[in-house]
Formats: C-alpha cells, sequence, structure tokens
C-alpha cells in the first residue's frame, strides 16, 4: 500500500496519486486508488473521466469499498488536508509513504506538521515502510527555494521532483500524458516500488 500524505492542501496529493496509479498500471500491476479524502478530488477525476467517455486504466474507489480493493497488487491513498487522524491511521498501514512537498520555506515549516504526526505513530508503521519527499510544481530555478538540505534533516530522502506545468492542471479527469509520466515512475524506482 502506498500512502501519499500531507497535512497540507493544494501540494499535488490527489495529482501523485493518480500519476503513481497510472504508472503502476502502465506496468502490468492491477491498481486501484482510496480516495480518503471527504471532498473526493480523486473521485471527481475519475468521474469526469467517464463522464468524458474516456474512463481511466485503474478504478478510484471510496474507502468502504474494500473488497474490490483487495483484489489488487498495489492501492495508492489519497489522503485530505488537516486531518491528522486519518494521516496517521493511513501511515500504519503503508509500505510506502510519498510526502509532496512544494518549493519555499514557509512551506518546509508546515511540512514539519506533516513530519511530527508520522513521527508521533513511529512505532506503530510497518516494520521497512520506505518514506519520500516529492518535491512538486518545481520550475528550473526554485530547486533551492525547496531547501533539500533542510528536507534532508528531516530524515526522508527526496525521491524525486514533479515539474510545474499546466497540463498537469489540465490532466484532471483524464489520463496523464505520457510525456509527464516520468516522475511518477522515478517515484516508483527510487523508493523500490517496482
Ligand atoms: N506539478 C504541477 N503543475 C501544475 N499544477 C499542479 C501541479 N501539481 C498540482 N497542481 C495543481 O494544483 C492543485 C492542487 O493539486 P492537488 O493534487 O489537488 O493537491 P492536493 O490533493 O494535495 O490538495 C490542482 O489544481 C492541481 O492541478
Ligand atoms: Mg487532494
Amino acid at each position: 500500500m502506498i500512502a501519499i500524505l500531507s497535512k497540507k492542501g493544494g501540494v499535488g496529493k490527489t495529482l501523485l496519486s493518480m500519476g503513481l496509479a497510472q504508472s503502476l498500471t502502465d506496468s502490468g500491476k492491477k491498481t486501484v486508488v482510496i480516495d480518503h479524502d471527504p471532498e473526493g478530488s480523486a473521485i471527481g477525476w475519475s468521474f469526469n473521466a467517464q463522464e468524458n467517455g474516456r474512463s481511466l486504466p485503474y478504478s478510484v474507489l471510496a474507502p468502504v469499498d474494500v473488497v474490490a480493493a483487495a483484489a489488487a497488487e498495489f492501492v495508492v491513498v489519497d489522503t485530505p488536508p488537516n486531518d491528522i487522524a486519518t494521516l496517521q491511521q493511513v501511515a500504519t498501514r503503508a509500505d510506502y509513504i510519498v510526502i509532496p512537498v512544494l518549493p519555499g520555506s514557509g512551506e518546509v515549516d508546515r511540512l514539519q506538521e506533516t513530519v511530527k504526526a508520522i513521527a508521533a505513530v513511529q512505532e506503530k508503521l510497518k516494520a521497512g515502510v520506505h518514506v519520500g519527499f516529492v518535491l512538486n510544481r518545481m520550475e528550473h530555478n526554485n530547486l533551492a527555494a525547496a531547501m533539500p538540505e533542510v528536507l534532508e534533516s528531516l530524515n526522508y530522502p527526496v525521491v524525486a521532483q514533479v515539474a510545474r506545468s499546466v497540463e498537469y492542471q489540465r490532466a484532471f479527469g483524464g489520463v496523464i500524458p505520457a510525456h509527464l509520466t516520468e516522475p511518477f515512475t522515478n517515484i516508483l524506482k527510487e523508493m523500490e516500488i517496482l
């Protein structure tokens, strides 16, 4: 199970959930996304795709759809913002935890809340769980603003970068264009998920 976690909204949890599910499916792995966000943006994405007659190659399920999830090889869990209880509950069931981060010093401060929430349930995490940061909405000149050295001090590696692109925004409700899926494949490689 791959958990996409951040206390903060708007950092790319839903984009990463859908991107990872798409890359896993492309690699022949039967994958589902569980949408734990009551705002349901992953379910909204999938619903839009259906409405547009372009169904996604993987299913997006509500948390109650446990039977369908049990048949999958990989479950990607998208989570809500500002919900520490859900964040911690999902973290303790995860084999992999992916934390999206935006560049900027204020962002790193907020990230501490997510890292602390995970640290607070450290002894309940699965043995051997892999945790990594993904820098999202990167532009060629803002790596410094993402402060890789600060991230390193938080104990988890940066496993991939996702560029800022309006095409990611437009991908809502459809399949992510193939030329933009490399970051998600990199996450799978770097975290030894595949
Ligand atoms: N790399 C990116 N480039 C451009 N837009 C992005 C990128 N990542 C996310 N977005 C946009 O930012 C908004 C928030 O992303 P989303 O994945 O919904 O975040 P979260 O699930 O953490 O709230 C969405 O409109 C999404 O399309
Ligand atoms: Mg979301």
